[in-house]
């Protein structure tokens, strides 16, 4: 039995998450994330498969999760995230195939118990939001769907972000763009913060790559009468996307260099506000090359990683803060809920200048990489 089997069999009973990322074949799917349900019949699993831009879904027994993990993944992904109530575990695979453990943390909470316990969210469970219900957040009678906590957790934390840059705003309608909006448990909610709660006249736009998911989306904004709120089939690396005047762009978990179109976009429309969670940022991880101090980082697969990943959100914040905003990184969730967990969320003030992408482009040429904002913005001077 290897080392991961093991932990997992002894985590089992409090599991709350387990990654695997990083196949070693490229046939594997490229992630996959298991996590508990909780339905009727008791607690059970479900494994989420990333193949390409779809997710498949595979449903488990409680005492089958082991020998799925032993069977189908066990081995065949270079690096794993065991999460329970009792603390968290990484893991990467050796050359002899086995894990070794290289890294733990706190523990999380099963939903609804622990640190979350009384806090007060801005969208509270019992809350009358519809929509929710159809995006299966919340049960019909408007409590969190167990298995959407996260989701639920996550989108509070947006909200109550959003709500602080806010506070004191005597606005009366705005225009924001989500890109990459997926589901869109963010954009519903978005709309129904500014529409609901806060009585403004509003218009939102999500832009996503899935045209099923965005019809899907289409006919849920219909059925509650959000006439402001729509969702368009776009790829927003070449489309054309909405030519009025914005207000917001907002991107949550936009895959890779999605994120940079975002930002692109927000900077040439001058949207006075931008709230964005990057993930997956390949892009500089997969063309740095070796060229100077930075290379006691290229050494080993995750540093180069993680370093990478903090490279390039510390590019677009210079950018940013050149382009005339001013930019708080904000820890946005858990690490142990998700490393995808900062956001960038930036305030136009107009004060412009062009040291931050000096010394970006500096870097760039030293160490070979390439970075889409960086090179969006050259293009556009
Ligand atoms: C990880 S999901 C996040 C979805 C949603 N924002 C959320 O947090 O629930 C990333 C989404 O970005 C979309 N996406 C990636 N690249 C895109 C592109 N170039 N244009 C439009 N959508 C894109 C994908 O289709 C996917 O739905």
């Amino acid at each position: 039995m290897s080392r991961l089997t093991r932990d997992l069999s002894a985590a089992l009973p409090t599991l709350t998450k387990l990654v695997f990322s990083q196949p070693v074949d490229r046939t594997e799917a490229q992630k996959v994330s298991v996590r508990p349900v909780f339905g009727r019949g008791g607690r059970s699993f479900q494994a989420e498969l990333l193949r390409g831009d779809k997710a498949f879904h595979e449903n488990l027994a409680e005492d089958a999760l082991p020998a799925y993990v032993r069977d189908n993944l066990d081995g065949r992904y270079r690096q794993v995230l065991l999460v329970s109530e009792e603390g968290s575990s990484q893991y990467v695979l050796r050359q002899n195939g086995d894990y070794k453990k290289t890294g733990s943390g706190a523990g999380v909470p099963r939903p609804g118990e622990g640190h979350d316990r009384g806090k007060t969210y801005i969208l509270r469970e019992g809350e009358a939001i519809p929509a929710l219900v159809d995006l299966g957040v919340f049960t019909a009678d408007y409590r969190i769907v167990k298995a959407r906590y996260e989701k639920y957790r996550q989108i509070n934390r947006f909200v109550e972000l959003v709500d602080q840059a806010f506070a004191g705003s005597t606005r009366r309608d705005i225009t924001i763009l989500d890109f990459g909006c997926g589901k869109s448990y963010l954009t519903f909610i978005l709309y129904y913060y500014f529409a609901v709660k806060r009585g403004l006249a509003v218009k939102i736009i999500g832009y996503d790559l899935k045209e099923d998911v965005v019809e899907h989306c289409n006919a849920i904004a219909r059925k509650y009468g959000y006439d402001g709120l729509r969702f368009v089939h776009a790829d927003v690396s070449r489309d054309a996307l909405y030519d009025e005047k914005v207000d917001m762009v907002v991107s949550l978990h936009a895959c890779d260099t999605a994120t940079d179109y975002a930002l692109h976009y927000a900077i040439s429309k001058g949207a006075e506000y931008i709230f964005s969670v990057p993930c997956c940022q390949h892009e500089i991880n997969s063309s740095i090359r070796r060229g100077g101090e930075l290379d006691i980082f290229l050494r080993h697969g995750i540093v180069k990683e993680r370093m990478a990943a903090l490279l390039t959100d510390s590019i677009r914040t210079l950018i940013l803060e050149d382009m005339g905003y001013s930019v708080d990184v904000i820890e946005f969730t858990d690490f142990s809920d998700s490393p995808k967990n900062l956001m960038l969320r930036a305030k136009k003030t107009g004060k412009r200048s062009t040291r931050g992408r000096e010394q970006a482009a500096a870097l760039a040429a030293q160490y070979g990489f390439t970075q889409t904002l960086l090179r969006l913005c050259a293009e556009g001077e």
